[in-house]
C-alpha cells in the first residue's frame, strides 16, 4: 500500500514537472490571414446605394478569407513600396490600430504582415457595447488611435484627427460589407475605460469607435 502511494506521488511529481499548470492555460495563437482578394466586389455606385447600419446578426463566424478581405479594405496596405494604406491619415501618421474581438479572443491587425496578433484570450465581445447583439455577432472591430504615433500633430488636433481617421476606416468597412452582403454598424455606445482596460491599452492609446460585423440574421 505504502509503495503504491509512493509510486503515485512520484508519478504526480513527474506530471507536474512535465506539464506545469501555467503551461495548460490556453495560449492565444496568431492567425495568419490569407492574402486579401483585391480584385472583386460590386460596382461602387451600387454599393453606395446599399450602405446601411444593421443590428440583426447571425452568430455564424466569418471565414478567415472574409476577415482578411475586410481588414484589407478597412486599413490594409495598398502600396507595398511606400507602405500606404487604404485609409488616409494626417501627415501619414498611421496612428490607427484595429483590434478584432471574436469568440476566441482579441487580436491586433498587423497590416504589413497580414496577421492577427493575439492580445487577449478571452471572449470580451459583450464589453464592446451596451446593445444585446454585440455579444452574438462574430466580430467587433475596436478602433484605437495610438497618439504616440502622431508626432507632427499639435496636441489640440489629435482627437480630431483620430475621429477623422476612424471615419475613413469605418466607411471602408461599411462599403466592403455592402458589397459582400454582410451586416455592420459603427458604434459609440460602450464603456470606454472598461474596454481599454480589457485590451490592455496605454493612456495614449485612445478608443474612438467600435464596429460590429457579421452575416445578417435570416
Ligand atoms: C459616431 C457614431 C456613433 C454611433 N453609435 C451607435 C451606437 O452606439 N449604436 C448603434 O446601434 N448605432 C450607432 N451608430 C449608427 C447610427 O445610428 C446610424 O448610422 C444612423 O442611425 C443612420 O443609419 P444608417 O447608417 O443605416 O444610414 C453610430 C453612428 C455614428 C456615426
Amino acid at each position: 500500500m505504502r509503495k503504491t502511494l509512493a509510486r503515485l506521488a512520484q508519478l504526480a511529481l513527474v506530471l507536474l514537472i512535465m506539464y506545469p499548470p501555467w503551461c495548460l492555460a490556453q495560449e492565444p495563437k496568431a492567425i495568419q490571414l490569407s492574402p486579401p482578394q483585391t480584385d472583386g466586389g460590386r460596382p461602387l455606385m451600387k454599393v453606395l446605394k446599399d450602405r446601411a447600419s444593421s443590428r440583426n446578426y447571425s452568430p455564424e463566424k466569418l471565414p478567415v478569407q472574409v476577415l482578411s478581405n475586410m481588414l484589407w479594405a478597412a486599413y490594409g496596405m495598398n502600396r507595398q513600396e511606400s507602405g500606404g494604406r487604404t485609409a488616409p491619415s494626417a501627415s501619414n501618421s498611421q496612428d490607427m490600430e484595429i483590434y478584432v474581438a471574436m469568440a476566441d479572443g482579441v487580436f491586433l491587425y498587423d497590416a504589413k504582415a497580414n496577421v492577427l496578433k493575439p492580445v487577449v484570450a478571452d471572449d470580451i465581445r459583450a464589453l464592446t457595447g451596451r446593445q444585446p447583439f454585440v455579444k452574438e455577432a462574430p466580430v467587433n472591430l475596436i478602433y484605437v488611435s495610438d497618439q504616440s504615433k502622431m508626432t507632427r500633430a499639435a496636441p489640440a488636433d489629435k482627437d480630431f484627427y483620430a475621429a477623422a481617421h476612424t471615419g475613413f476606416i469605418s466607411q471602408n468597412v461599411y462599403l466592403f460589407c455592402a458589397s459582400e452582403g454582410l451586416a455592420t454598424v459603427v458604434r459609440a455606445s460602450f464603456d470606454r475605460p472598461a474596454l481599454a482596460k480589457a485590451i490592455g491599452l496605454r493612456p495614449d492609446q485612445k478608443i474612438t469607435l467600435v464596429q460590429t460585423v457579421g452575416y445578417p440574421k435570416k
